[in-house]
């Protein structure tokens, strides 16, 4: 068995209407000011109106910060840092998507009072240090995991993005309650959905780090994603359906903050950096494909997820592997996301950037479980060119 350390969040809060559980988490401590950091559309369909309500019947001074942009640019992030330090804050409330979370897991470090380093100084792999404010994230996708990750990604120029990893990330405590996921548009739902999957999957297939507990967390997560994505899909009202995709995508958050995802991320991102594509949807273009790229080194893992996928699917590893290659294509089909960059209005002319920059996503591209070249990533932006 591979050795392996596993972290995550100490407290995790899981139920339909268990946003009333942050009342508790919230009078143990004694804090004096909080801050809810967010983004625009989350406040115009009054989706944070819960939270304010708790703030008001324990008495909590409270602050919104709702300037989050998706795929947060790093002047947001620094904006919002400014904006937390003048307000003396002692707890960070994360609520929205990864972009949300993913900014207020640098605004709890960075406007700690006694925090010396600055932006520029904590990107990449255990460069952040302690202290952090308080930590509380509230997830209202069922995509990225970032809940339960230490992981927060920031758009660094036109094109880039980088990541700060660091286990000081791990909040404090994450709520996860699917009546805040209830009104998720069916593309946002879609894409944030198939994210979650490829998390499971990659973790899975983790070239470094693959391990017995990751595995469980990532066959447990798929089962959930893959039995309830149509079903939330067919019907968004469906709350047990969206509470188990809830469940099912932080699952894959805590595979892959412990085995780290690969190849499919590593295409993803320039695409979302040229295209402005939603991370979820630039993972759903690359996947198929690039299931099909690592299906040499691979196969053995695809097989053991398509027999859990279905149990009654039998064959040798070969034909396993193709049929889960197909089952992800289903999927892909049914999410009525555009498939084609051609149909998204691409030059094909780009492809040649895009894999020059997918190369630079080396912190990714080693966890792969087939090495890949830039021909080889050229390729396969080809492949799903039209
Ligand atoms: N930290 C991590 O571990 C990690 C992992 C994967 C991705 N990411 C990052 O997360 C970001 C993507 O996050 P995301 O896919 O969750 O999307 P997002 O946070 O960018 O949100 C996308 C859109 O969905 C809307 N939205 C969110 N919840 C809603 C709801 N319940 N009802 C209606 N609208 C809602 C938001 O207002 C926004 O317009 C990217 O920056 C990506 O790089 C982080
Ligand atoms: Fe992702």
């Amino acid at each position: 068995m591979n050795p392996f350390q596993f972290q995550t969040v100490p407290n995790i809060i899981a139920g339909l209407g268990s946003i009333q559980e942050l009342k508790n988490v919230l009078s143990e401590k004694k804090y004096s000011k909080a801050l809810l950091v967010t983004d625009a559309g989350m406040i115009q369909h009054e989706l944070h109106q819960p939270i304010l309500d708790i703030f008001q019947q324990i008495g909590l001074q409270s602050i919104i910060y709702s300037d989050i942009q998706a795929d947060p640019p790093e002047h947001i992030v620094l904006e919002a840092v400014d904006f937390a330090k003048q307000e003396k804050i002692d707890v960070i409330i994360g609520f929205g998507g990864g972009s949300s979370m993913d900014v207020a897991k640098i605004i709890a470090l960075l406007a700690h009072p006694e925090q010396q380093q600055n932006l520029s100084e904590i990107y990449g792999v255990n460069q952040a240090k302690a202290p952090r404010l308080a930590l509380i994230l509230i997830p209202t996708t069922s995509g990225t995991g970032s809940e339960v990750t230490p992981i927060s990604i920031v758009t660094t120029g036109a094109t880039t993005k980088m990541g700060v990893v660091s286990p000081i990330l791990y909040a404090d405590v994450a709520i996860l309650d699917a009546t805040f996921t209830q009104g998720l548009p069916a593309h946002i739902t879609a894409a944030t959905g198939i994210d979650a999957m490829v998390h499971a999957i990659e973790a899975y297939t983790s070239n470094l780090k693959k391990n017995f507990y990751a595995d469980m967390l990532a066959k447990n997560a798929l089962k959930l994603l893959n039995n309830n994505l149509s079903k939330v899909l067919k019907n968004g009202s469906d709350l047990e359906a969206r509470q188990n995709m809830l469940v099912g995508s932080m699952l894959a958050g805590q595979a892959f903050a412990n085995a780290p995802v690969g190849a499919v991320h590593a295409l993803a991102y320039p695409l979302g950096g040229h295209f402005h594509l939603s991370h979820g949807h630039t993972n759903a273009l690359v996947l198929v494909e690039v299931l099909k790229f690592n299906a040499p080194q691979a196969k053995r893992y695809y097989a053991e997820l398509m027999q859990l996928l279905d149990p009654r699917s039998t064959g040798c590893t070969d034909g396993l592997c193709d049929l889960f290659i197909d089952h992800m294509q289903n999927h892909l089909d049914q999410s009525g996301l555009t498939l084609k960059l051609k149909d998204l209005d691409i030059a094909e002319s780009k492809l040649p950037q895009l894999a020059r920059d997918a190369m630079l996503q080396t912190r990714l591209l080693q966890n792969n479980p087939r090495e890949i070249t830039e021909k080889d990533a050229l390729q396969i932006y080809q492949a799903i060119y039209s």
